[in-house]
């Protein structure tokens, strides 16, 4: 027998889930408005989406981690995307990763409060590696200083930190 908690994300969740008729082919559509809401996908609600939907939390949970965009954790209020596919590692993208993580005091991939780094593996941008992405906004030819920069700039926009 499964218990549901009456917690905000379970409520969020089922109101969803109705959206889309309880139907399990929406999985990946319910998942998203999941997030969308919360800004990850939170294990209560993929509890609550799984029942909901009957099906397996193992269904739920292989969809969720499937996608790289899914996010099971939460995220921080700023998430600079690092390209490091081969024609970025090729013109620096691994020292600049390590230079951010040093200079943000954060892992890669690994989440974080204020800023967060995530791996993207080819922007589209490969002519002009190192490639940056923030707030859908595509940056060419970044370095460390060009970095904190532009998390400098996006946070002001956000009306966070300066
Ligand atoms: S390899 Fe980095 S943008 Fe294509």
């Amino acid at each position: 027998m499964v218990t549901l908690l009456n917690t905000i994300e379970d409520q969020a969740a089922r109101r969803i889930c109705a959206d889309y008729g309880d139907a399990p082919d929406a999985l990946l559509e319910i998942l998203h408005g999941v997030q969308h809401l919360h800004g990850y996908l939170p294990e209560t609600a993929l509890r609550t989406v799984a029942h909901t939907l009957n099906i397996t939390r193992a269904d739920v949970h292989g969809v969720a981690t499937f996608y790289h965009d899914f996010k099971l954790k939460k995220q921080a209020a700023q998430t600079l995307k690092i390209c490091r596919a081969e024609a970025c590692q090729a013109v620096g993208a691994n020292e600049l990763i390590a230079a951010a993580e040093k200079a943000f005091k954060v892992k890669i991939d690994e989440g974080g409060l204020t800023v967060g780094l995530e791996a993207m593996y080819c922007l589209g941008n490969c002519a002009l590696g190192p490639a940056v992405l923030v707030d859908d906004r595509l940056y060419g030819r970044v370095d460390i200083e060009k970095l904190k920069s532009i998390s400098a700039k996006h946070a002001k926009k956000a009306g966070g930190r300066s």
